[in-house]
């Protein structure tokens, strides 16, 4: 098997309306995403970041440009890319148990794999839980659980968009280690959306620094950091300085002139 997994090429995303008006919101994207490799997209908002994820998870489609996974093309959904957004992706009317087992259910594959579902129970530390339903459970324990809903399936790629993005700090912290956890437990490609620096720093292999409008790569930087990364270890603080740099540069827009 091939080292890359995902391989985008020339892609470009346009959204017009009907008033004319056109976004660039991906322009000329290309990057090739290694097998096992933590990689984050950071970048203000309106660089085309869930745009990118959405076409990776196959809910849209490139004007130009190939997204390939495997060598082959990506043409719609498929439980080989699993999906998490900032919130709400749970189905309300399912337990915690049901909305694991959820993927497995619907392909038949549950009767066999039934003890996955303790297991992702168990590793998202959802013990005693099984039951509830999700607005019994805090906003943290529910992104453990779209996580486990996602990785039950074995993507090859999870695509996490902002999946921490409401979370207070400590349980934001909290999930990243489980994060972390989880990739080594399922070898699962990881691909993370968002605008949280030290969150790309302590979790990436790589980070790629987009910028709006058109949205672009602007850097693709690597981690080369060892696991356990201490936010206030000396190679930590100086990358955050480097990234925090590159973003208001990114981001920095011609002065208005002004005449009185
Ligand atoms: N469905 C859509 N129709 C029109 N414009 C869109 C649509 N989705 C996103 N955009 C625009 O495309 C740009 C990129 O959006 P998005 O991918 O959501 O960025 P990000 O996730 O980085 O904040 C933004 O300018 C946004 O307003
Ligand atoms: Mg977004």
């Amino acid at each position: 098997m091939s080292d890359i997994v995902l391989e985008i090429a020339g892609v470009n995303r346009i959204y017009s309306d009907d008033k004319e008006n056109v976004v660039e919101a991906l322009h000329d994207i290309s990057l090739s995403v290694r097998r096992g490799e933590f990689l984050t997209f950071i970048g203000s908002s309106g660089c085309g970041k869930t745009t990118l994820l959405r076409l990776i998870a196959g809910l849209d489609e490139p004007q130009s440009g190939k997204l390939l996974l495997d060598g082959k093309e990506i043409c719609g959904t498929d439980t080989n890319r699993g999906y998490v957004v900032q919130q709400g992706g749970l189905f309300p009317w399912l337990s915690v148990r049901d909305n694991i087992a959820y993927g497995l259910k619907v392909r038949g594959l549950y009767q066999k794999n039934k003890a996955d579902v303790v297991k992702y129970i168990g590793l998202i530390g959802l013990d005693g839980f099984e039951k509830s339903y999700p607005h019994q459970i805090s906003g943290g324990m529910a992104q453990r659980v779209a996580i486990a809903r996602a990785l039950i399936n074995n993507p090859e790629i999870l695509l996490l968009d902002e999946p921490m993005g409401a979370l207070d700090s400590f349980t934001r912290a909290d999930i990243q280690d489980k994060l972390l956890e989880l990739k080594g437990e399922s070898g699962a490609t990881m691909i993370l959306v968002t605008h949280d620096v030290d969150e790309a720093i302590y979790l990436s292999d790589r980070i790629v620094i987009m910028t709006p409008r058109p949205g672009r790569i602007n850097d693709v930087l690597n981690v080369a950091i060892p696991h356990p990364r201490h936010r206030g270890g000396v190679e930590f603080m100086a990358m955050r300085r480097d990234i925090l740099e590159k973003l208001n540069l990114a981001s920095a827009q011609p002065q208005p002139e002004y005449t009185i």
